[in-house]
C-alpha cells in the first residue's frame, strides 16, 4: 500500500459524505486539543520550559528552509521505506518517547502501541510510560525502550534488562532530562502527573524499585514509593565514562538523545554509541536553546557517516520530516502529534496522526521530484531568501 494511498481513502469516503475526525493538517491539533482536554492535560503536553521560546523556535526552523521541486524524474514507483538499527520501518517516522500518556486517554500507551503496529510503525515506550513496558510489549509491533536513567544503579540495570527480555530492540538514553526543566504551565497550576501516580508504572512494577520501598505499592507506602521515585527519578552526576557500564548493560543499539552540539556527537561516537538523537525535548528543557533543526546540519556533517543520526522536536507535517531528511537525519521522532492525536481520538487518533504524516511525507517528496530516500539530499532544499 502506498503511503498516499490515506488521501485517497479520504476523499473516497468522502463521496458517502464522511470527513476525517480529525483535521489532516496537524499543526490544528493543538488548538483542538487546548478545546478538549482538561487544562492540566493539556498544558502539560504542550507546554515547555520556561517563556516556550526554544519550542516555538522548533517550529520556526523549518520555515528557514523551502523545498525545492524537480519535475519530470518518473515518481510512479516510490519507496521510502528503511532499516534503522535493525528495525523496518514503512517510512523514516518513529514515535518517540512520551510519558504519562493516560492523562490524556484511559488506553494510553497501549493505544499507541496498537495504532503503530497496524501501520508497521515503531514506538520507543518512556520509562515515564503510565502502563508497564511488559503490558506494552504484549500489544506492540518493532518497539524501542527509552531510558531514564535513574540514580540507582541496580534499578538502571533492572530496567533495561526488563525492556531486553520484552523484545524492545534499541534502547534510547535521554540525557537532558535528569531534572524536569522550569515549566511555568504545570507549575502555575502545582499539576506533575507522576506524583499522582501517573507515569511511575515502570518503577512500581519492579523487584529492585519494589525492594527498595519495601514490597509492592499499596496505599501503607505510596508515599514512601513516591518519595523514593523523586529522589532516583534522575541523575544529574552521569558522566560520558558511565556509558561503557550502560553498554554492558544492554546488547542491542544504544542511541543519546538530547544531543544538540557537534562535540557530544563526537563523544557519542567515540564512546562507541550506535546512534543519537538531535534533539532538544520538544523545548521542554532548555527555554532559549538552540531550535533542534538549527543544531542538525553540522552535527549530520560531523557524525552522519559514523552513527545514525535521528532528530526530532519540532516535526508537525510530512514537509517538515522531508526537510529533517534532507538536512541529514535517518529518521524522525514525533511526539506532541500523537498525543493530541491519542488525546481527541484515542487509537483512531493516532493512527489518523500517523497516516496522515506518512501521507503528506510521500506526497510531498514525490511532487518534490524524488521517488527513493537516496535522493532525499541537502539539494532539496534552499535556505529562505
Ligand atoms: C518528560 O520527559 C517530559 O518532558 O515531560
Amino acid at each position: 500500500m502506498d503511503l498516499a494511498d490515506f488521501q485517497n481513502e479520504i476523499y473516497l469516503s468522502g463521496l458517502g459524505g464522511a470527513v476525517p475526525d480529525l483535521p489532516t493538517d496537524l499543526h490544528r491539533l493543538e488548538e483542538l486539543a487546548a478545546a478538549r482536554l482538561t487544562p492540566q492535560a493539556h498544558g502539560y503536553v504542550a507546554g515547555a520550559a520556561g517563556a516556550e521560546r526554544t519550542a516555538d523556535a522548533n517550529l520556526a526552523a523549518f520555515d528557514q528552509w523551502r523545498i525545492v521541486p524537480r519535475m519530470l524524474r518518473d515518481v510512479a514507483e516510490r519507496d521510502f521505506s528503511t532499516t534503522v538499527l535493525g528495525t523496518e520501518m514503512p517510512a523514516p517516522v518513529i514515535i518517540g518517547p512520551v510519558g504519562v500518556l493516560r492523562i490524556l486517554h484511559p488506553d494510553g500507551e497501549l493505544a499507541v502501541a496498537r495504532a503503530a503496529k497496524a501501520l508497521g510503525v515503531t514506538v520507543t515506550l518512556s520509562t515515564a510510560a503510565s502502563t508497564t513496558l511488559e503490558e506494552v510489549a504484549a500489544e506492540a509491533g518493532p518497539r524501542w525502550y527509552q531510558l531514564y536513567w535513574p540514580k540507582d544503579r541496580e534499578l538502571a540495570a533492572s530496567l533495561v534488562h526488563r525492556a531486553a527480555e520484552a523484545g524492545y530492540t534499541a534502547l534510547v538514553v535521554t540525557l537532558d532530562t535528569f531534572a524536569m526543566a522550569w515549566r511555568p504551565r504545570d507549575l502555575d497550576r502545582a499539576y506533575l502527573p507522576f506524583l499522582r501516580g501517573i507515569g511511575v508504572q515502570n518503577y512500581w512494577s519492579d523487584p529492585v524499585f519494589q525492594k527498595a520501598v519495601g514490597g509492592p505499592v499499596t496505599d501503607a507506602n505510596r508515599d514512601l514509593a513516591l518519595l523514593h521515585w523523586v529522589a532516583n527519578f534522575g541523575n544529574p552526576s552521569l558522566t560520558w565514562d558511565d556509558l561503557a557500564w550502560l553498554r554492558r548493560q544492554w546488547d542491542g543499539p544504544i542511541v543519546l538523545k538530547g544531543i544538540q552540539h557537534v562535540d557530544d556527537a563526537r563523544r557519542a561516537v567515540d564512546a562507541g554509541m550506535d546512534g543519537i538523537v538531535v534533539s532538544n525535548h520538544g523545548g521542554r528543557q532548555v527555554d532559549g536553546a538552540i531550535a533542534s533543526l538549527d543544531a542538525l546540519p553540522a552535527i549530520a556533517s560531523e557524525v552522519g557517516a559514523l552513527t545514525t543520526v535521528l532528530f526530532d522536536s519540532g516535526i508537525r507535517s510530512g514537509a517538515d520530516v522531508a526537510k529533517a531528511l534532507a538536512l541529514g537525519a535517518k529518521a524522525v521522532l514525533i511526539g506532541r502529534p500523537y498525543a493530541y492525536g491519542l488525546g481527541l481520538a484515542g487509537e483512531d487518533g493516532v493512527r489518523h496522526v500517523l497516516r496522515s504524516l506518512m501521507a503528506e511525507l510521500d506526497l510531498t517528496l514525490a511532487l518534490a521530484g524524488r521517488s527513493t530516500l537516496a535522493d532525499v539530499g541537502p539539494d532539496l532544499l534552499s535556505r529562505r531568501p
